[in-house]
């Protein structure tokens, strides 16, 4: 059970990156800036500040964390770095890649793992995100920093709506610049498994790598969802809901409905949206993905019964806007 907190809430500068970092290395909730989306951290190490953060998300403890580290050199006393980990990582971090490689047993506690024999790996490129690791001189667990099953907070705000209660600080830096989480690449194998789409592009793995990397095995009909099953973990379909349902491909706005659009596009029936939001009236896919949760979110109270969205291109970040709109729109 989550215990009640009060949560303060500080402006990143050098006052709350300290607090930040001694309240991590006390044990407690910390809410960070990363460039991809606000982070709820603890002390990897630390099993009962773990075992609090799955509580005040509540996530299931079966769904592993992401170990953040400050730099490569901290990286490998995390995880075994595979060749094509090392390839990436000497690539894209900082940045908005996670890797996921064998664990080093002790490096961080197992209830941070799930159990499993594999950690994922991310050095964020935030600067406040690098301060508060430099300071705290540990690896940090941070998932999201939502409650389980809501869309990703990409400001303070979307924090504290979610765990204001919950958590002992958020450290405010105004919204997050990438906007989607990380893409995650499970280097453990001959071939790296690209298990989620996120902030870096997947041309931009297949160019570093010289060859496309693999995606994850389907599921036969009637095994259970990636949810129960460790290994093709934060899968599970409806992880990125708003409260609202949503309705993908729009190609008309129907009554009761707000419109998610991109690009200027207006279809028809926009005149009797309740709410019309645009990702990038420019069209920039770059720009979308920074929007996308605080859209969701904002759409989510305008009124509405349902959220229209139309369809987006699918290159670039558009995959990662694609894979987390459907999730949004799976049933549950
Ligand atoms: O951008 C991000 O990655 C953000 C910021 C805060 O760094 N973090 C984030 O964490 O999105 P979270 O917990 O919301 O998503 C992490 C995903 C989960 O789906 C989890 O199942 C997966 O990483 N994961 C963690 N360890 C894993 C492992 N050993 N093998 C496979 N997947 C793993
Ligand atoms: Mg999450």
């Amino acid at each position: 059970q989550a215990t009640e907190r009060a949560t303060r809430r500080m402006a990143a500068d050098a006052a709350g990156i300290d607090e930040a970092a001694r309240v991590l290395v006390a044990g407690g909730l910390v809410a960070l800036p990363t460039e991809t989306v606000y982070g709820l951290a603890c002390d990897a190490t630390n099993p009962r500040a773990v075992a609090s953060l799955y509580a005040a998300k509540g996530r299931p403890t079966f769904n592993p964390l992401i170990a953040h580290v400050p730099d490569l050199a901290a990286a490998r006393r995390v995880g075994r770095l595979t060749a094509a980990a090392e390839v990436l990582a000497a690539r894209f971090w900082p940045g908005p890649l996670t890797l996921v490689v064998p664990a080093i047993e002790h490096a961080t506690s197992e209830l941070a793992r799930a159990g499993l024999s594999s950690v994922a790996i991310r050095v964020p490129a935030h600067p406040v995100a690098q301060a508060v690791l430099a300071a705290a001189g540990r690896p940090i667990a941070a998932p999201s920093a939502n409650r389980s099953g809501h869309v990703s907070p990409t400001r303070a705000e979307h924090v504290l709506a979610d765990l204001d209660g919950r958590i002992d600080l958020v450290l405010d830096a105004g919204p997050s610049r990438v906007g989607v989480e990380s893409t995650i690449l499970d280097c453990t194998g001959d071939r790296p498994v690209l298990l989620r789409p996120g902030g870096l592009p997947r041309e931009a793995i297949t160019a570093a790598l010289g060859f496309a990397p693999a995606s994850p095995a389907p599921r036969a009909p009637g095994e259970p969802a990636a949810e129960v099953a460790p290994l093709a973990p934060g899968m599970l379909a409806s992880h990125y809901a708003p409260a609202l349902p949503v309705r993908l491909d729009a190609r008309e706005v129907r009554p009761g409905e707000a419109l998610l659009t991109f690009a200027g596009t207006r279809p028809p029936g926009t005149e009797r949206a309740l709410a019309i939001l645009d990702l990038s009236p420019a069209g920039d896919l770059v720009e979308a993905a920074a929007n996308l949760f605080d859209h969701l979110r904002r759409l989510d109270r305008s009124g509405a019964q349902a959220i229209a969205v139309i369809a987006l291109p699918h290159e670039g970040l558009g995959e990662a806007i694609a894979d987390r709109l459907s999730r949004a729109a799976a049933p549950r």
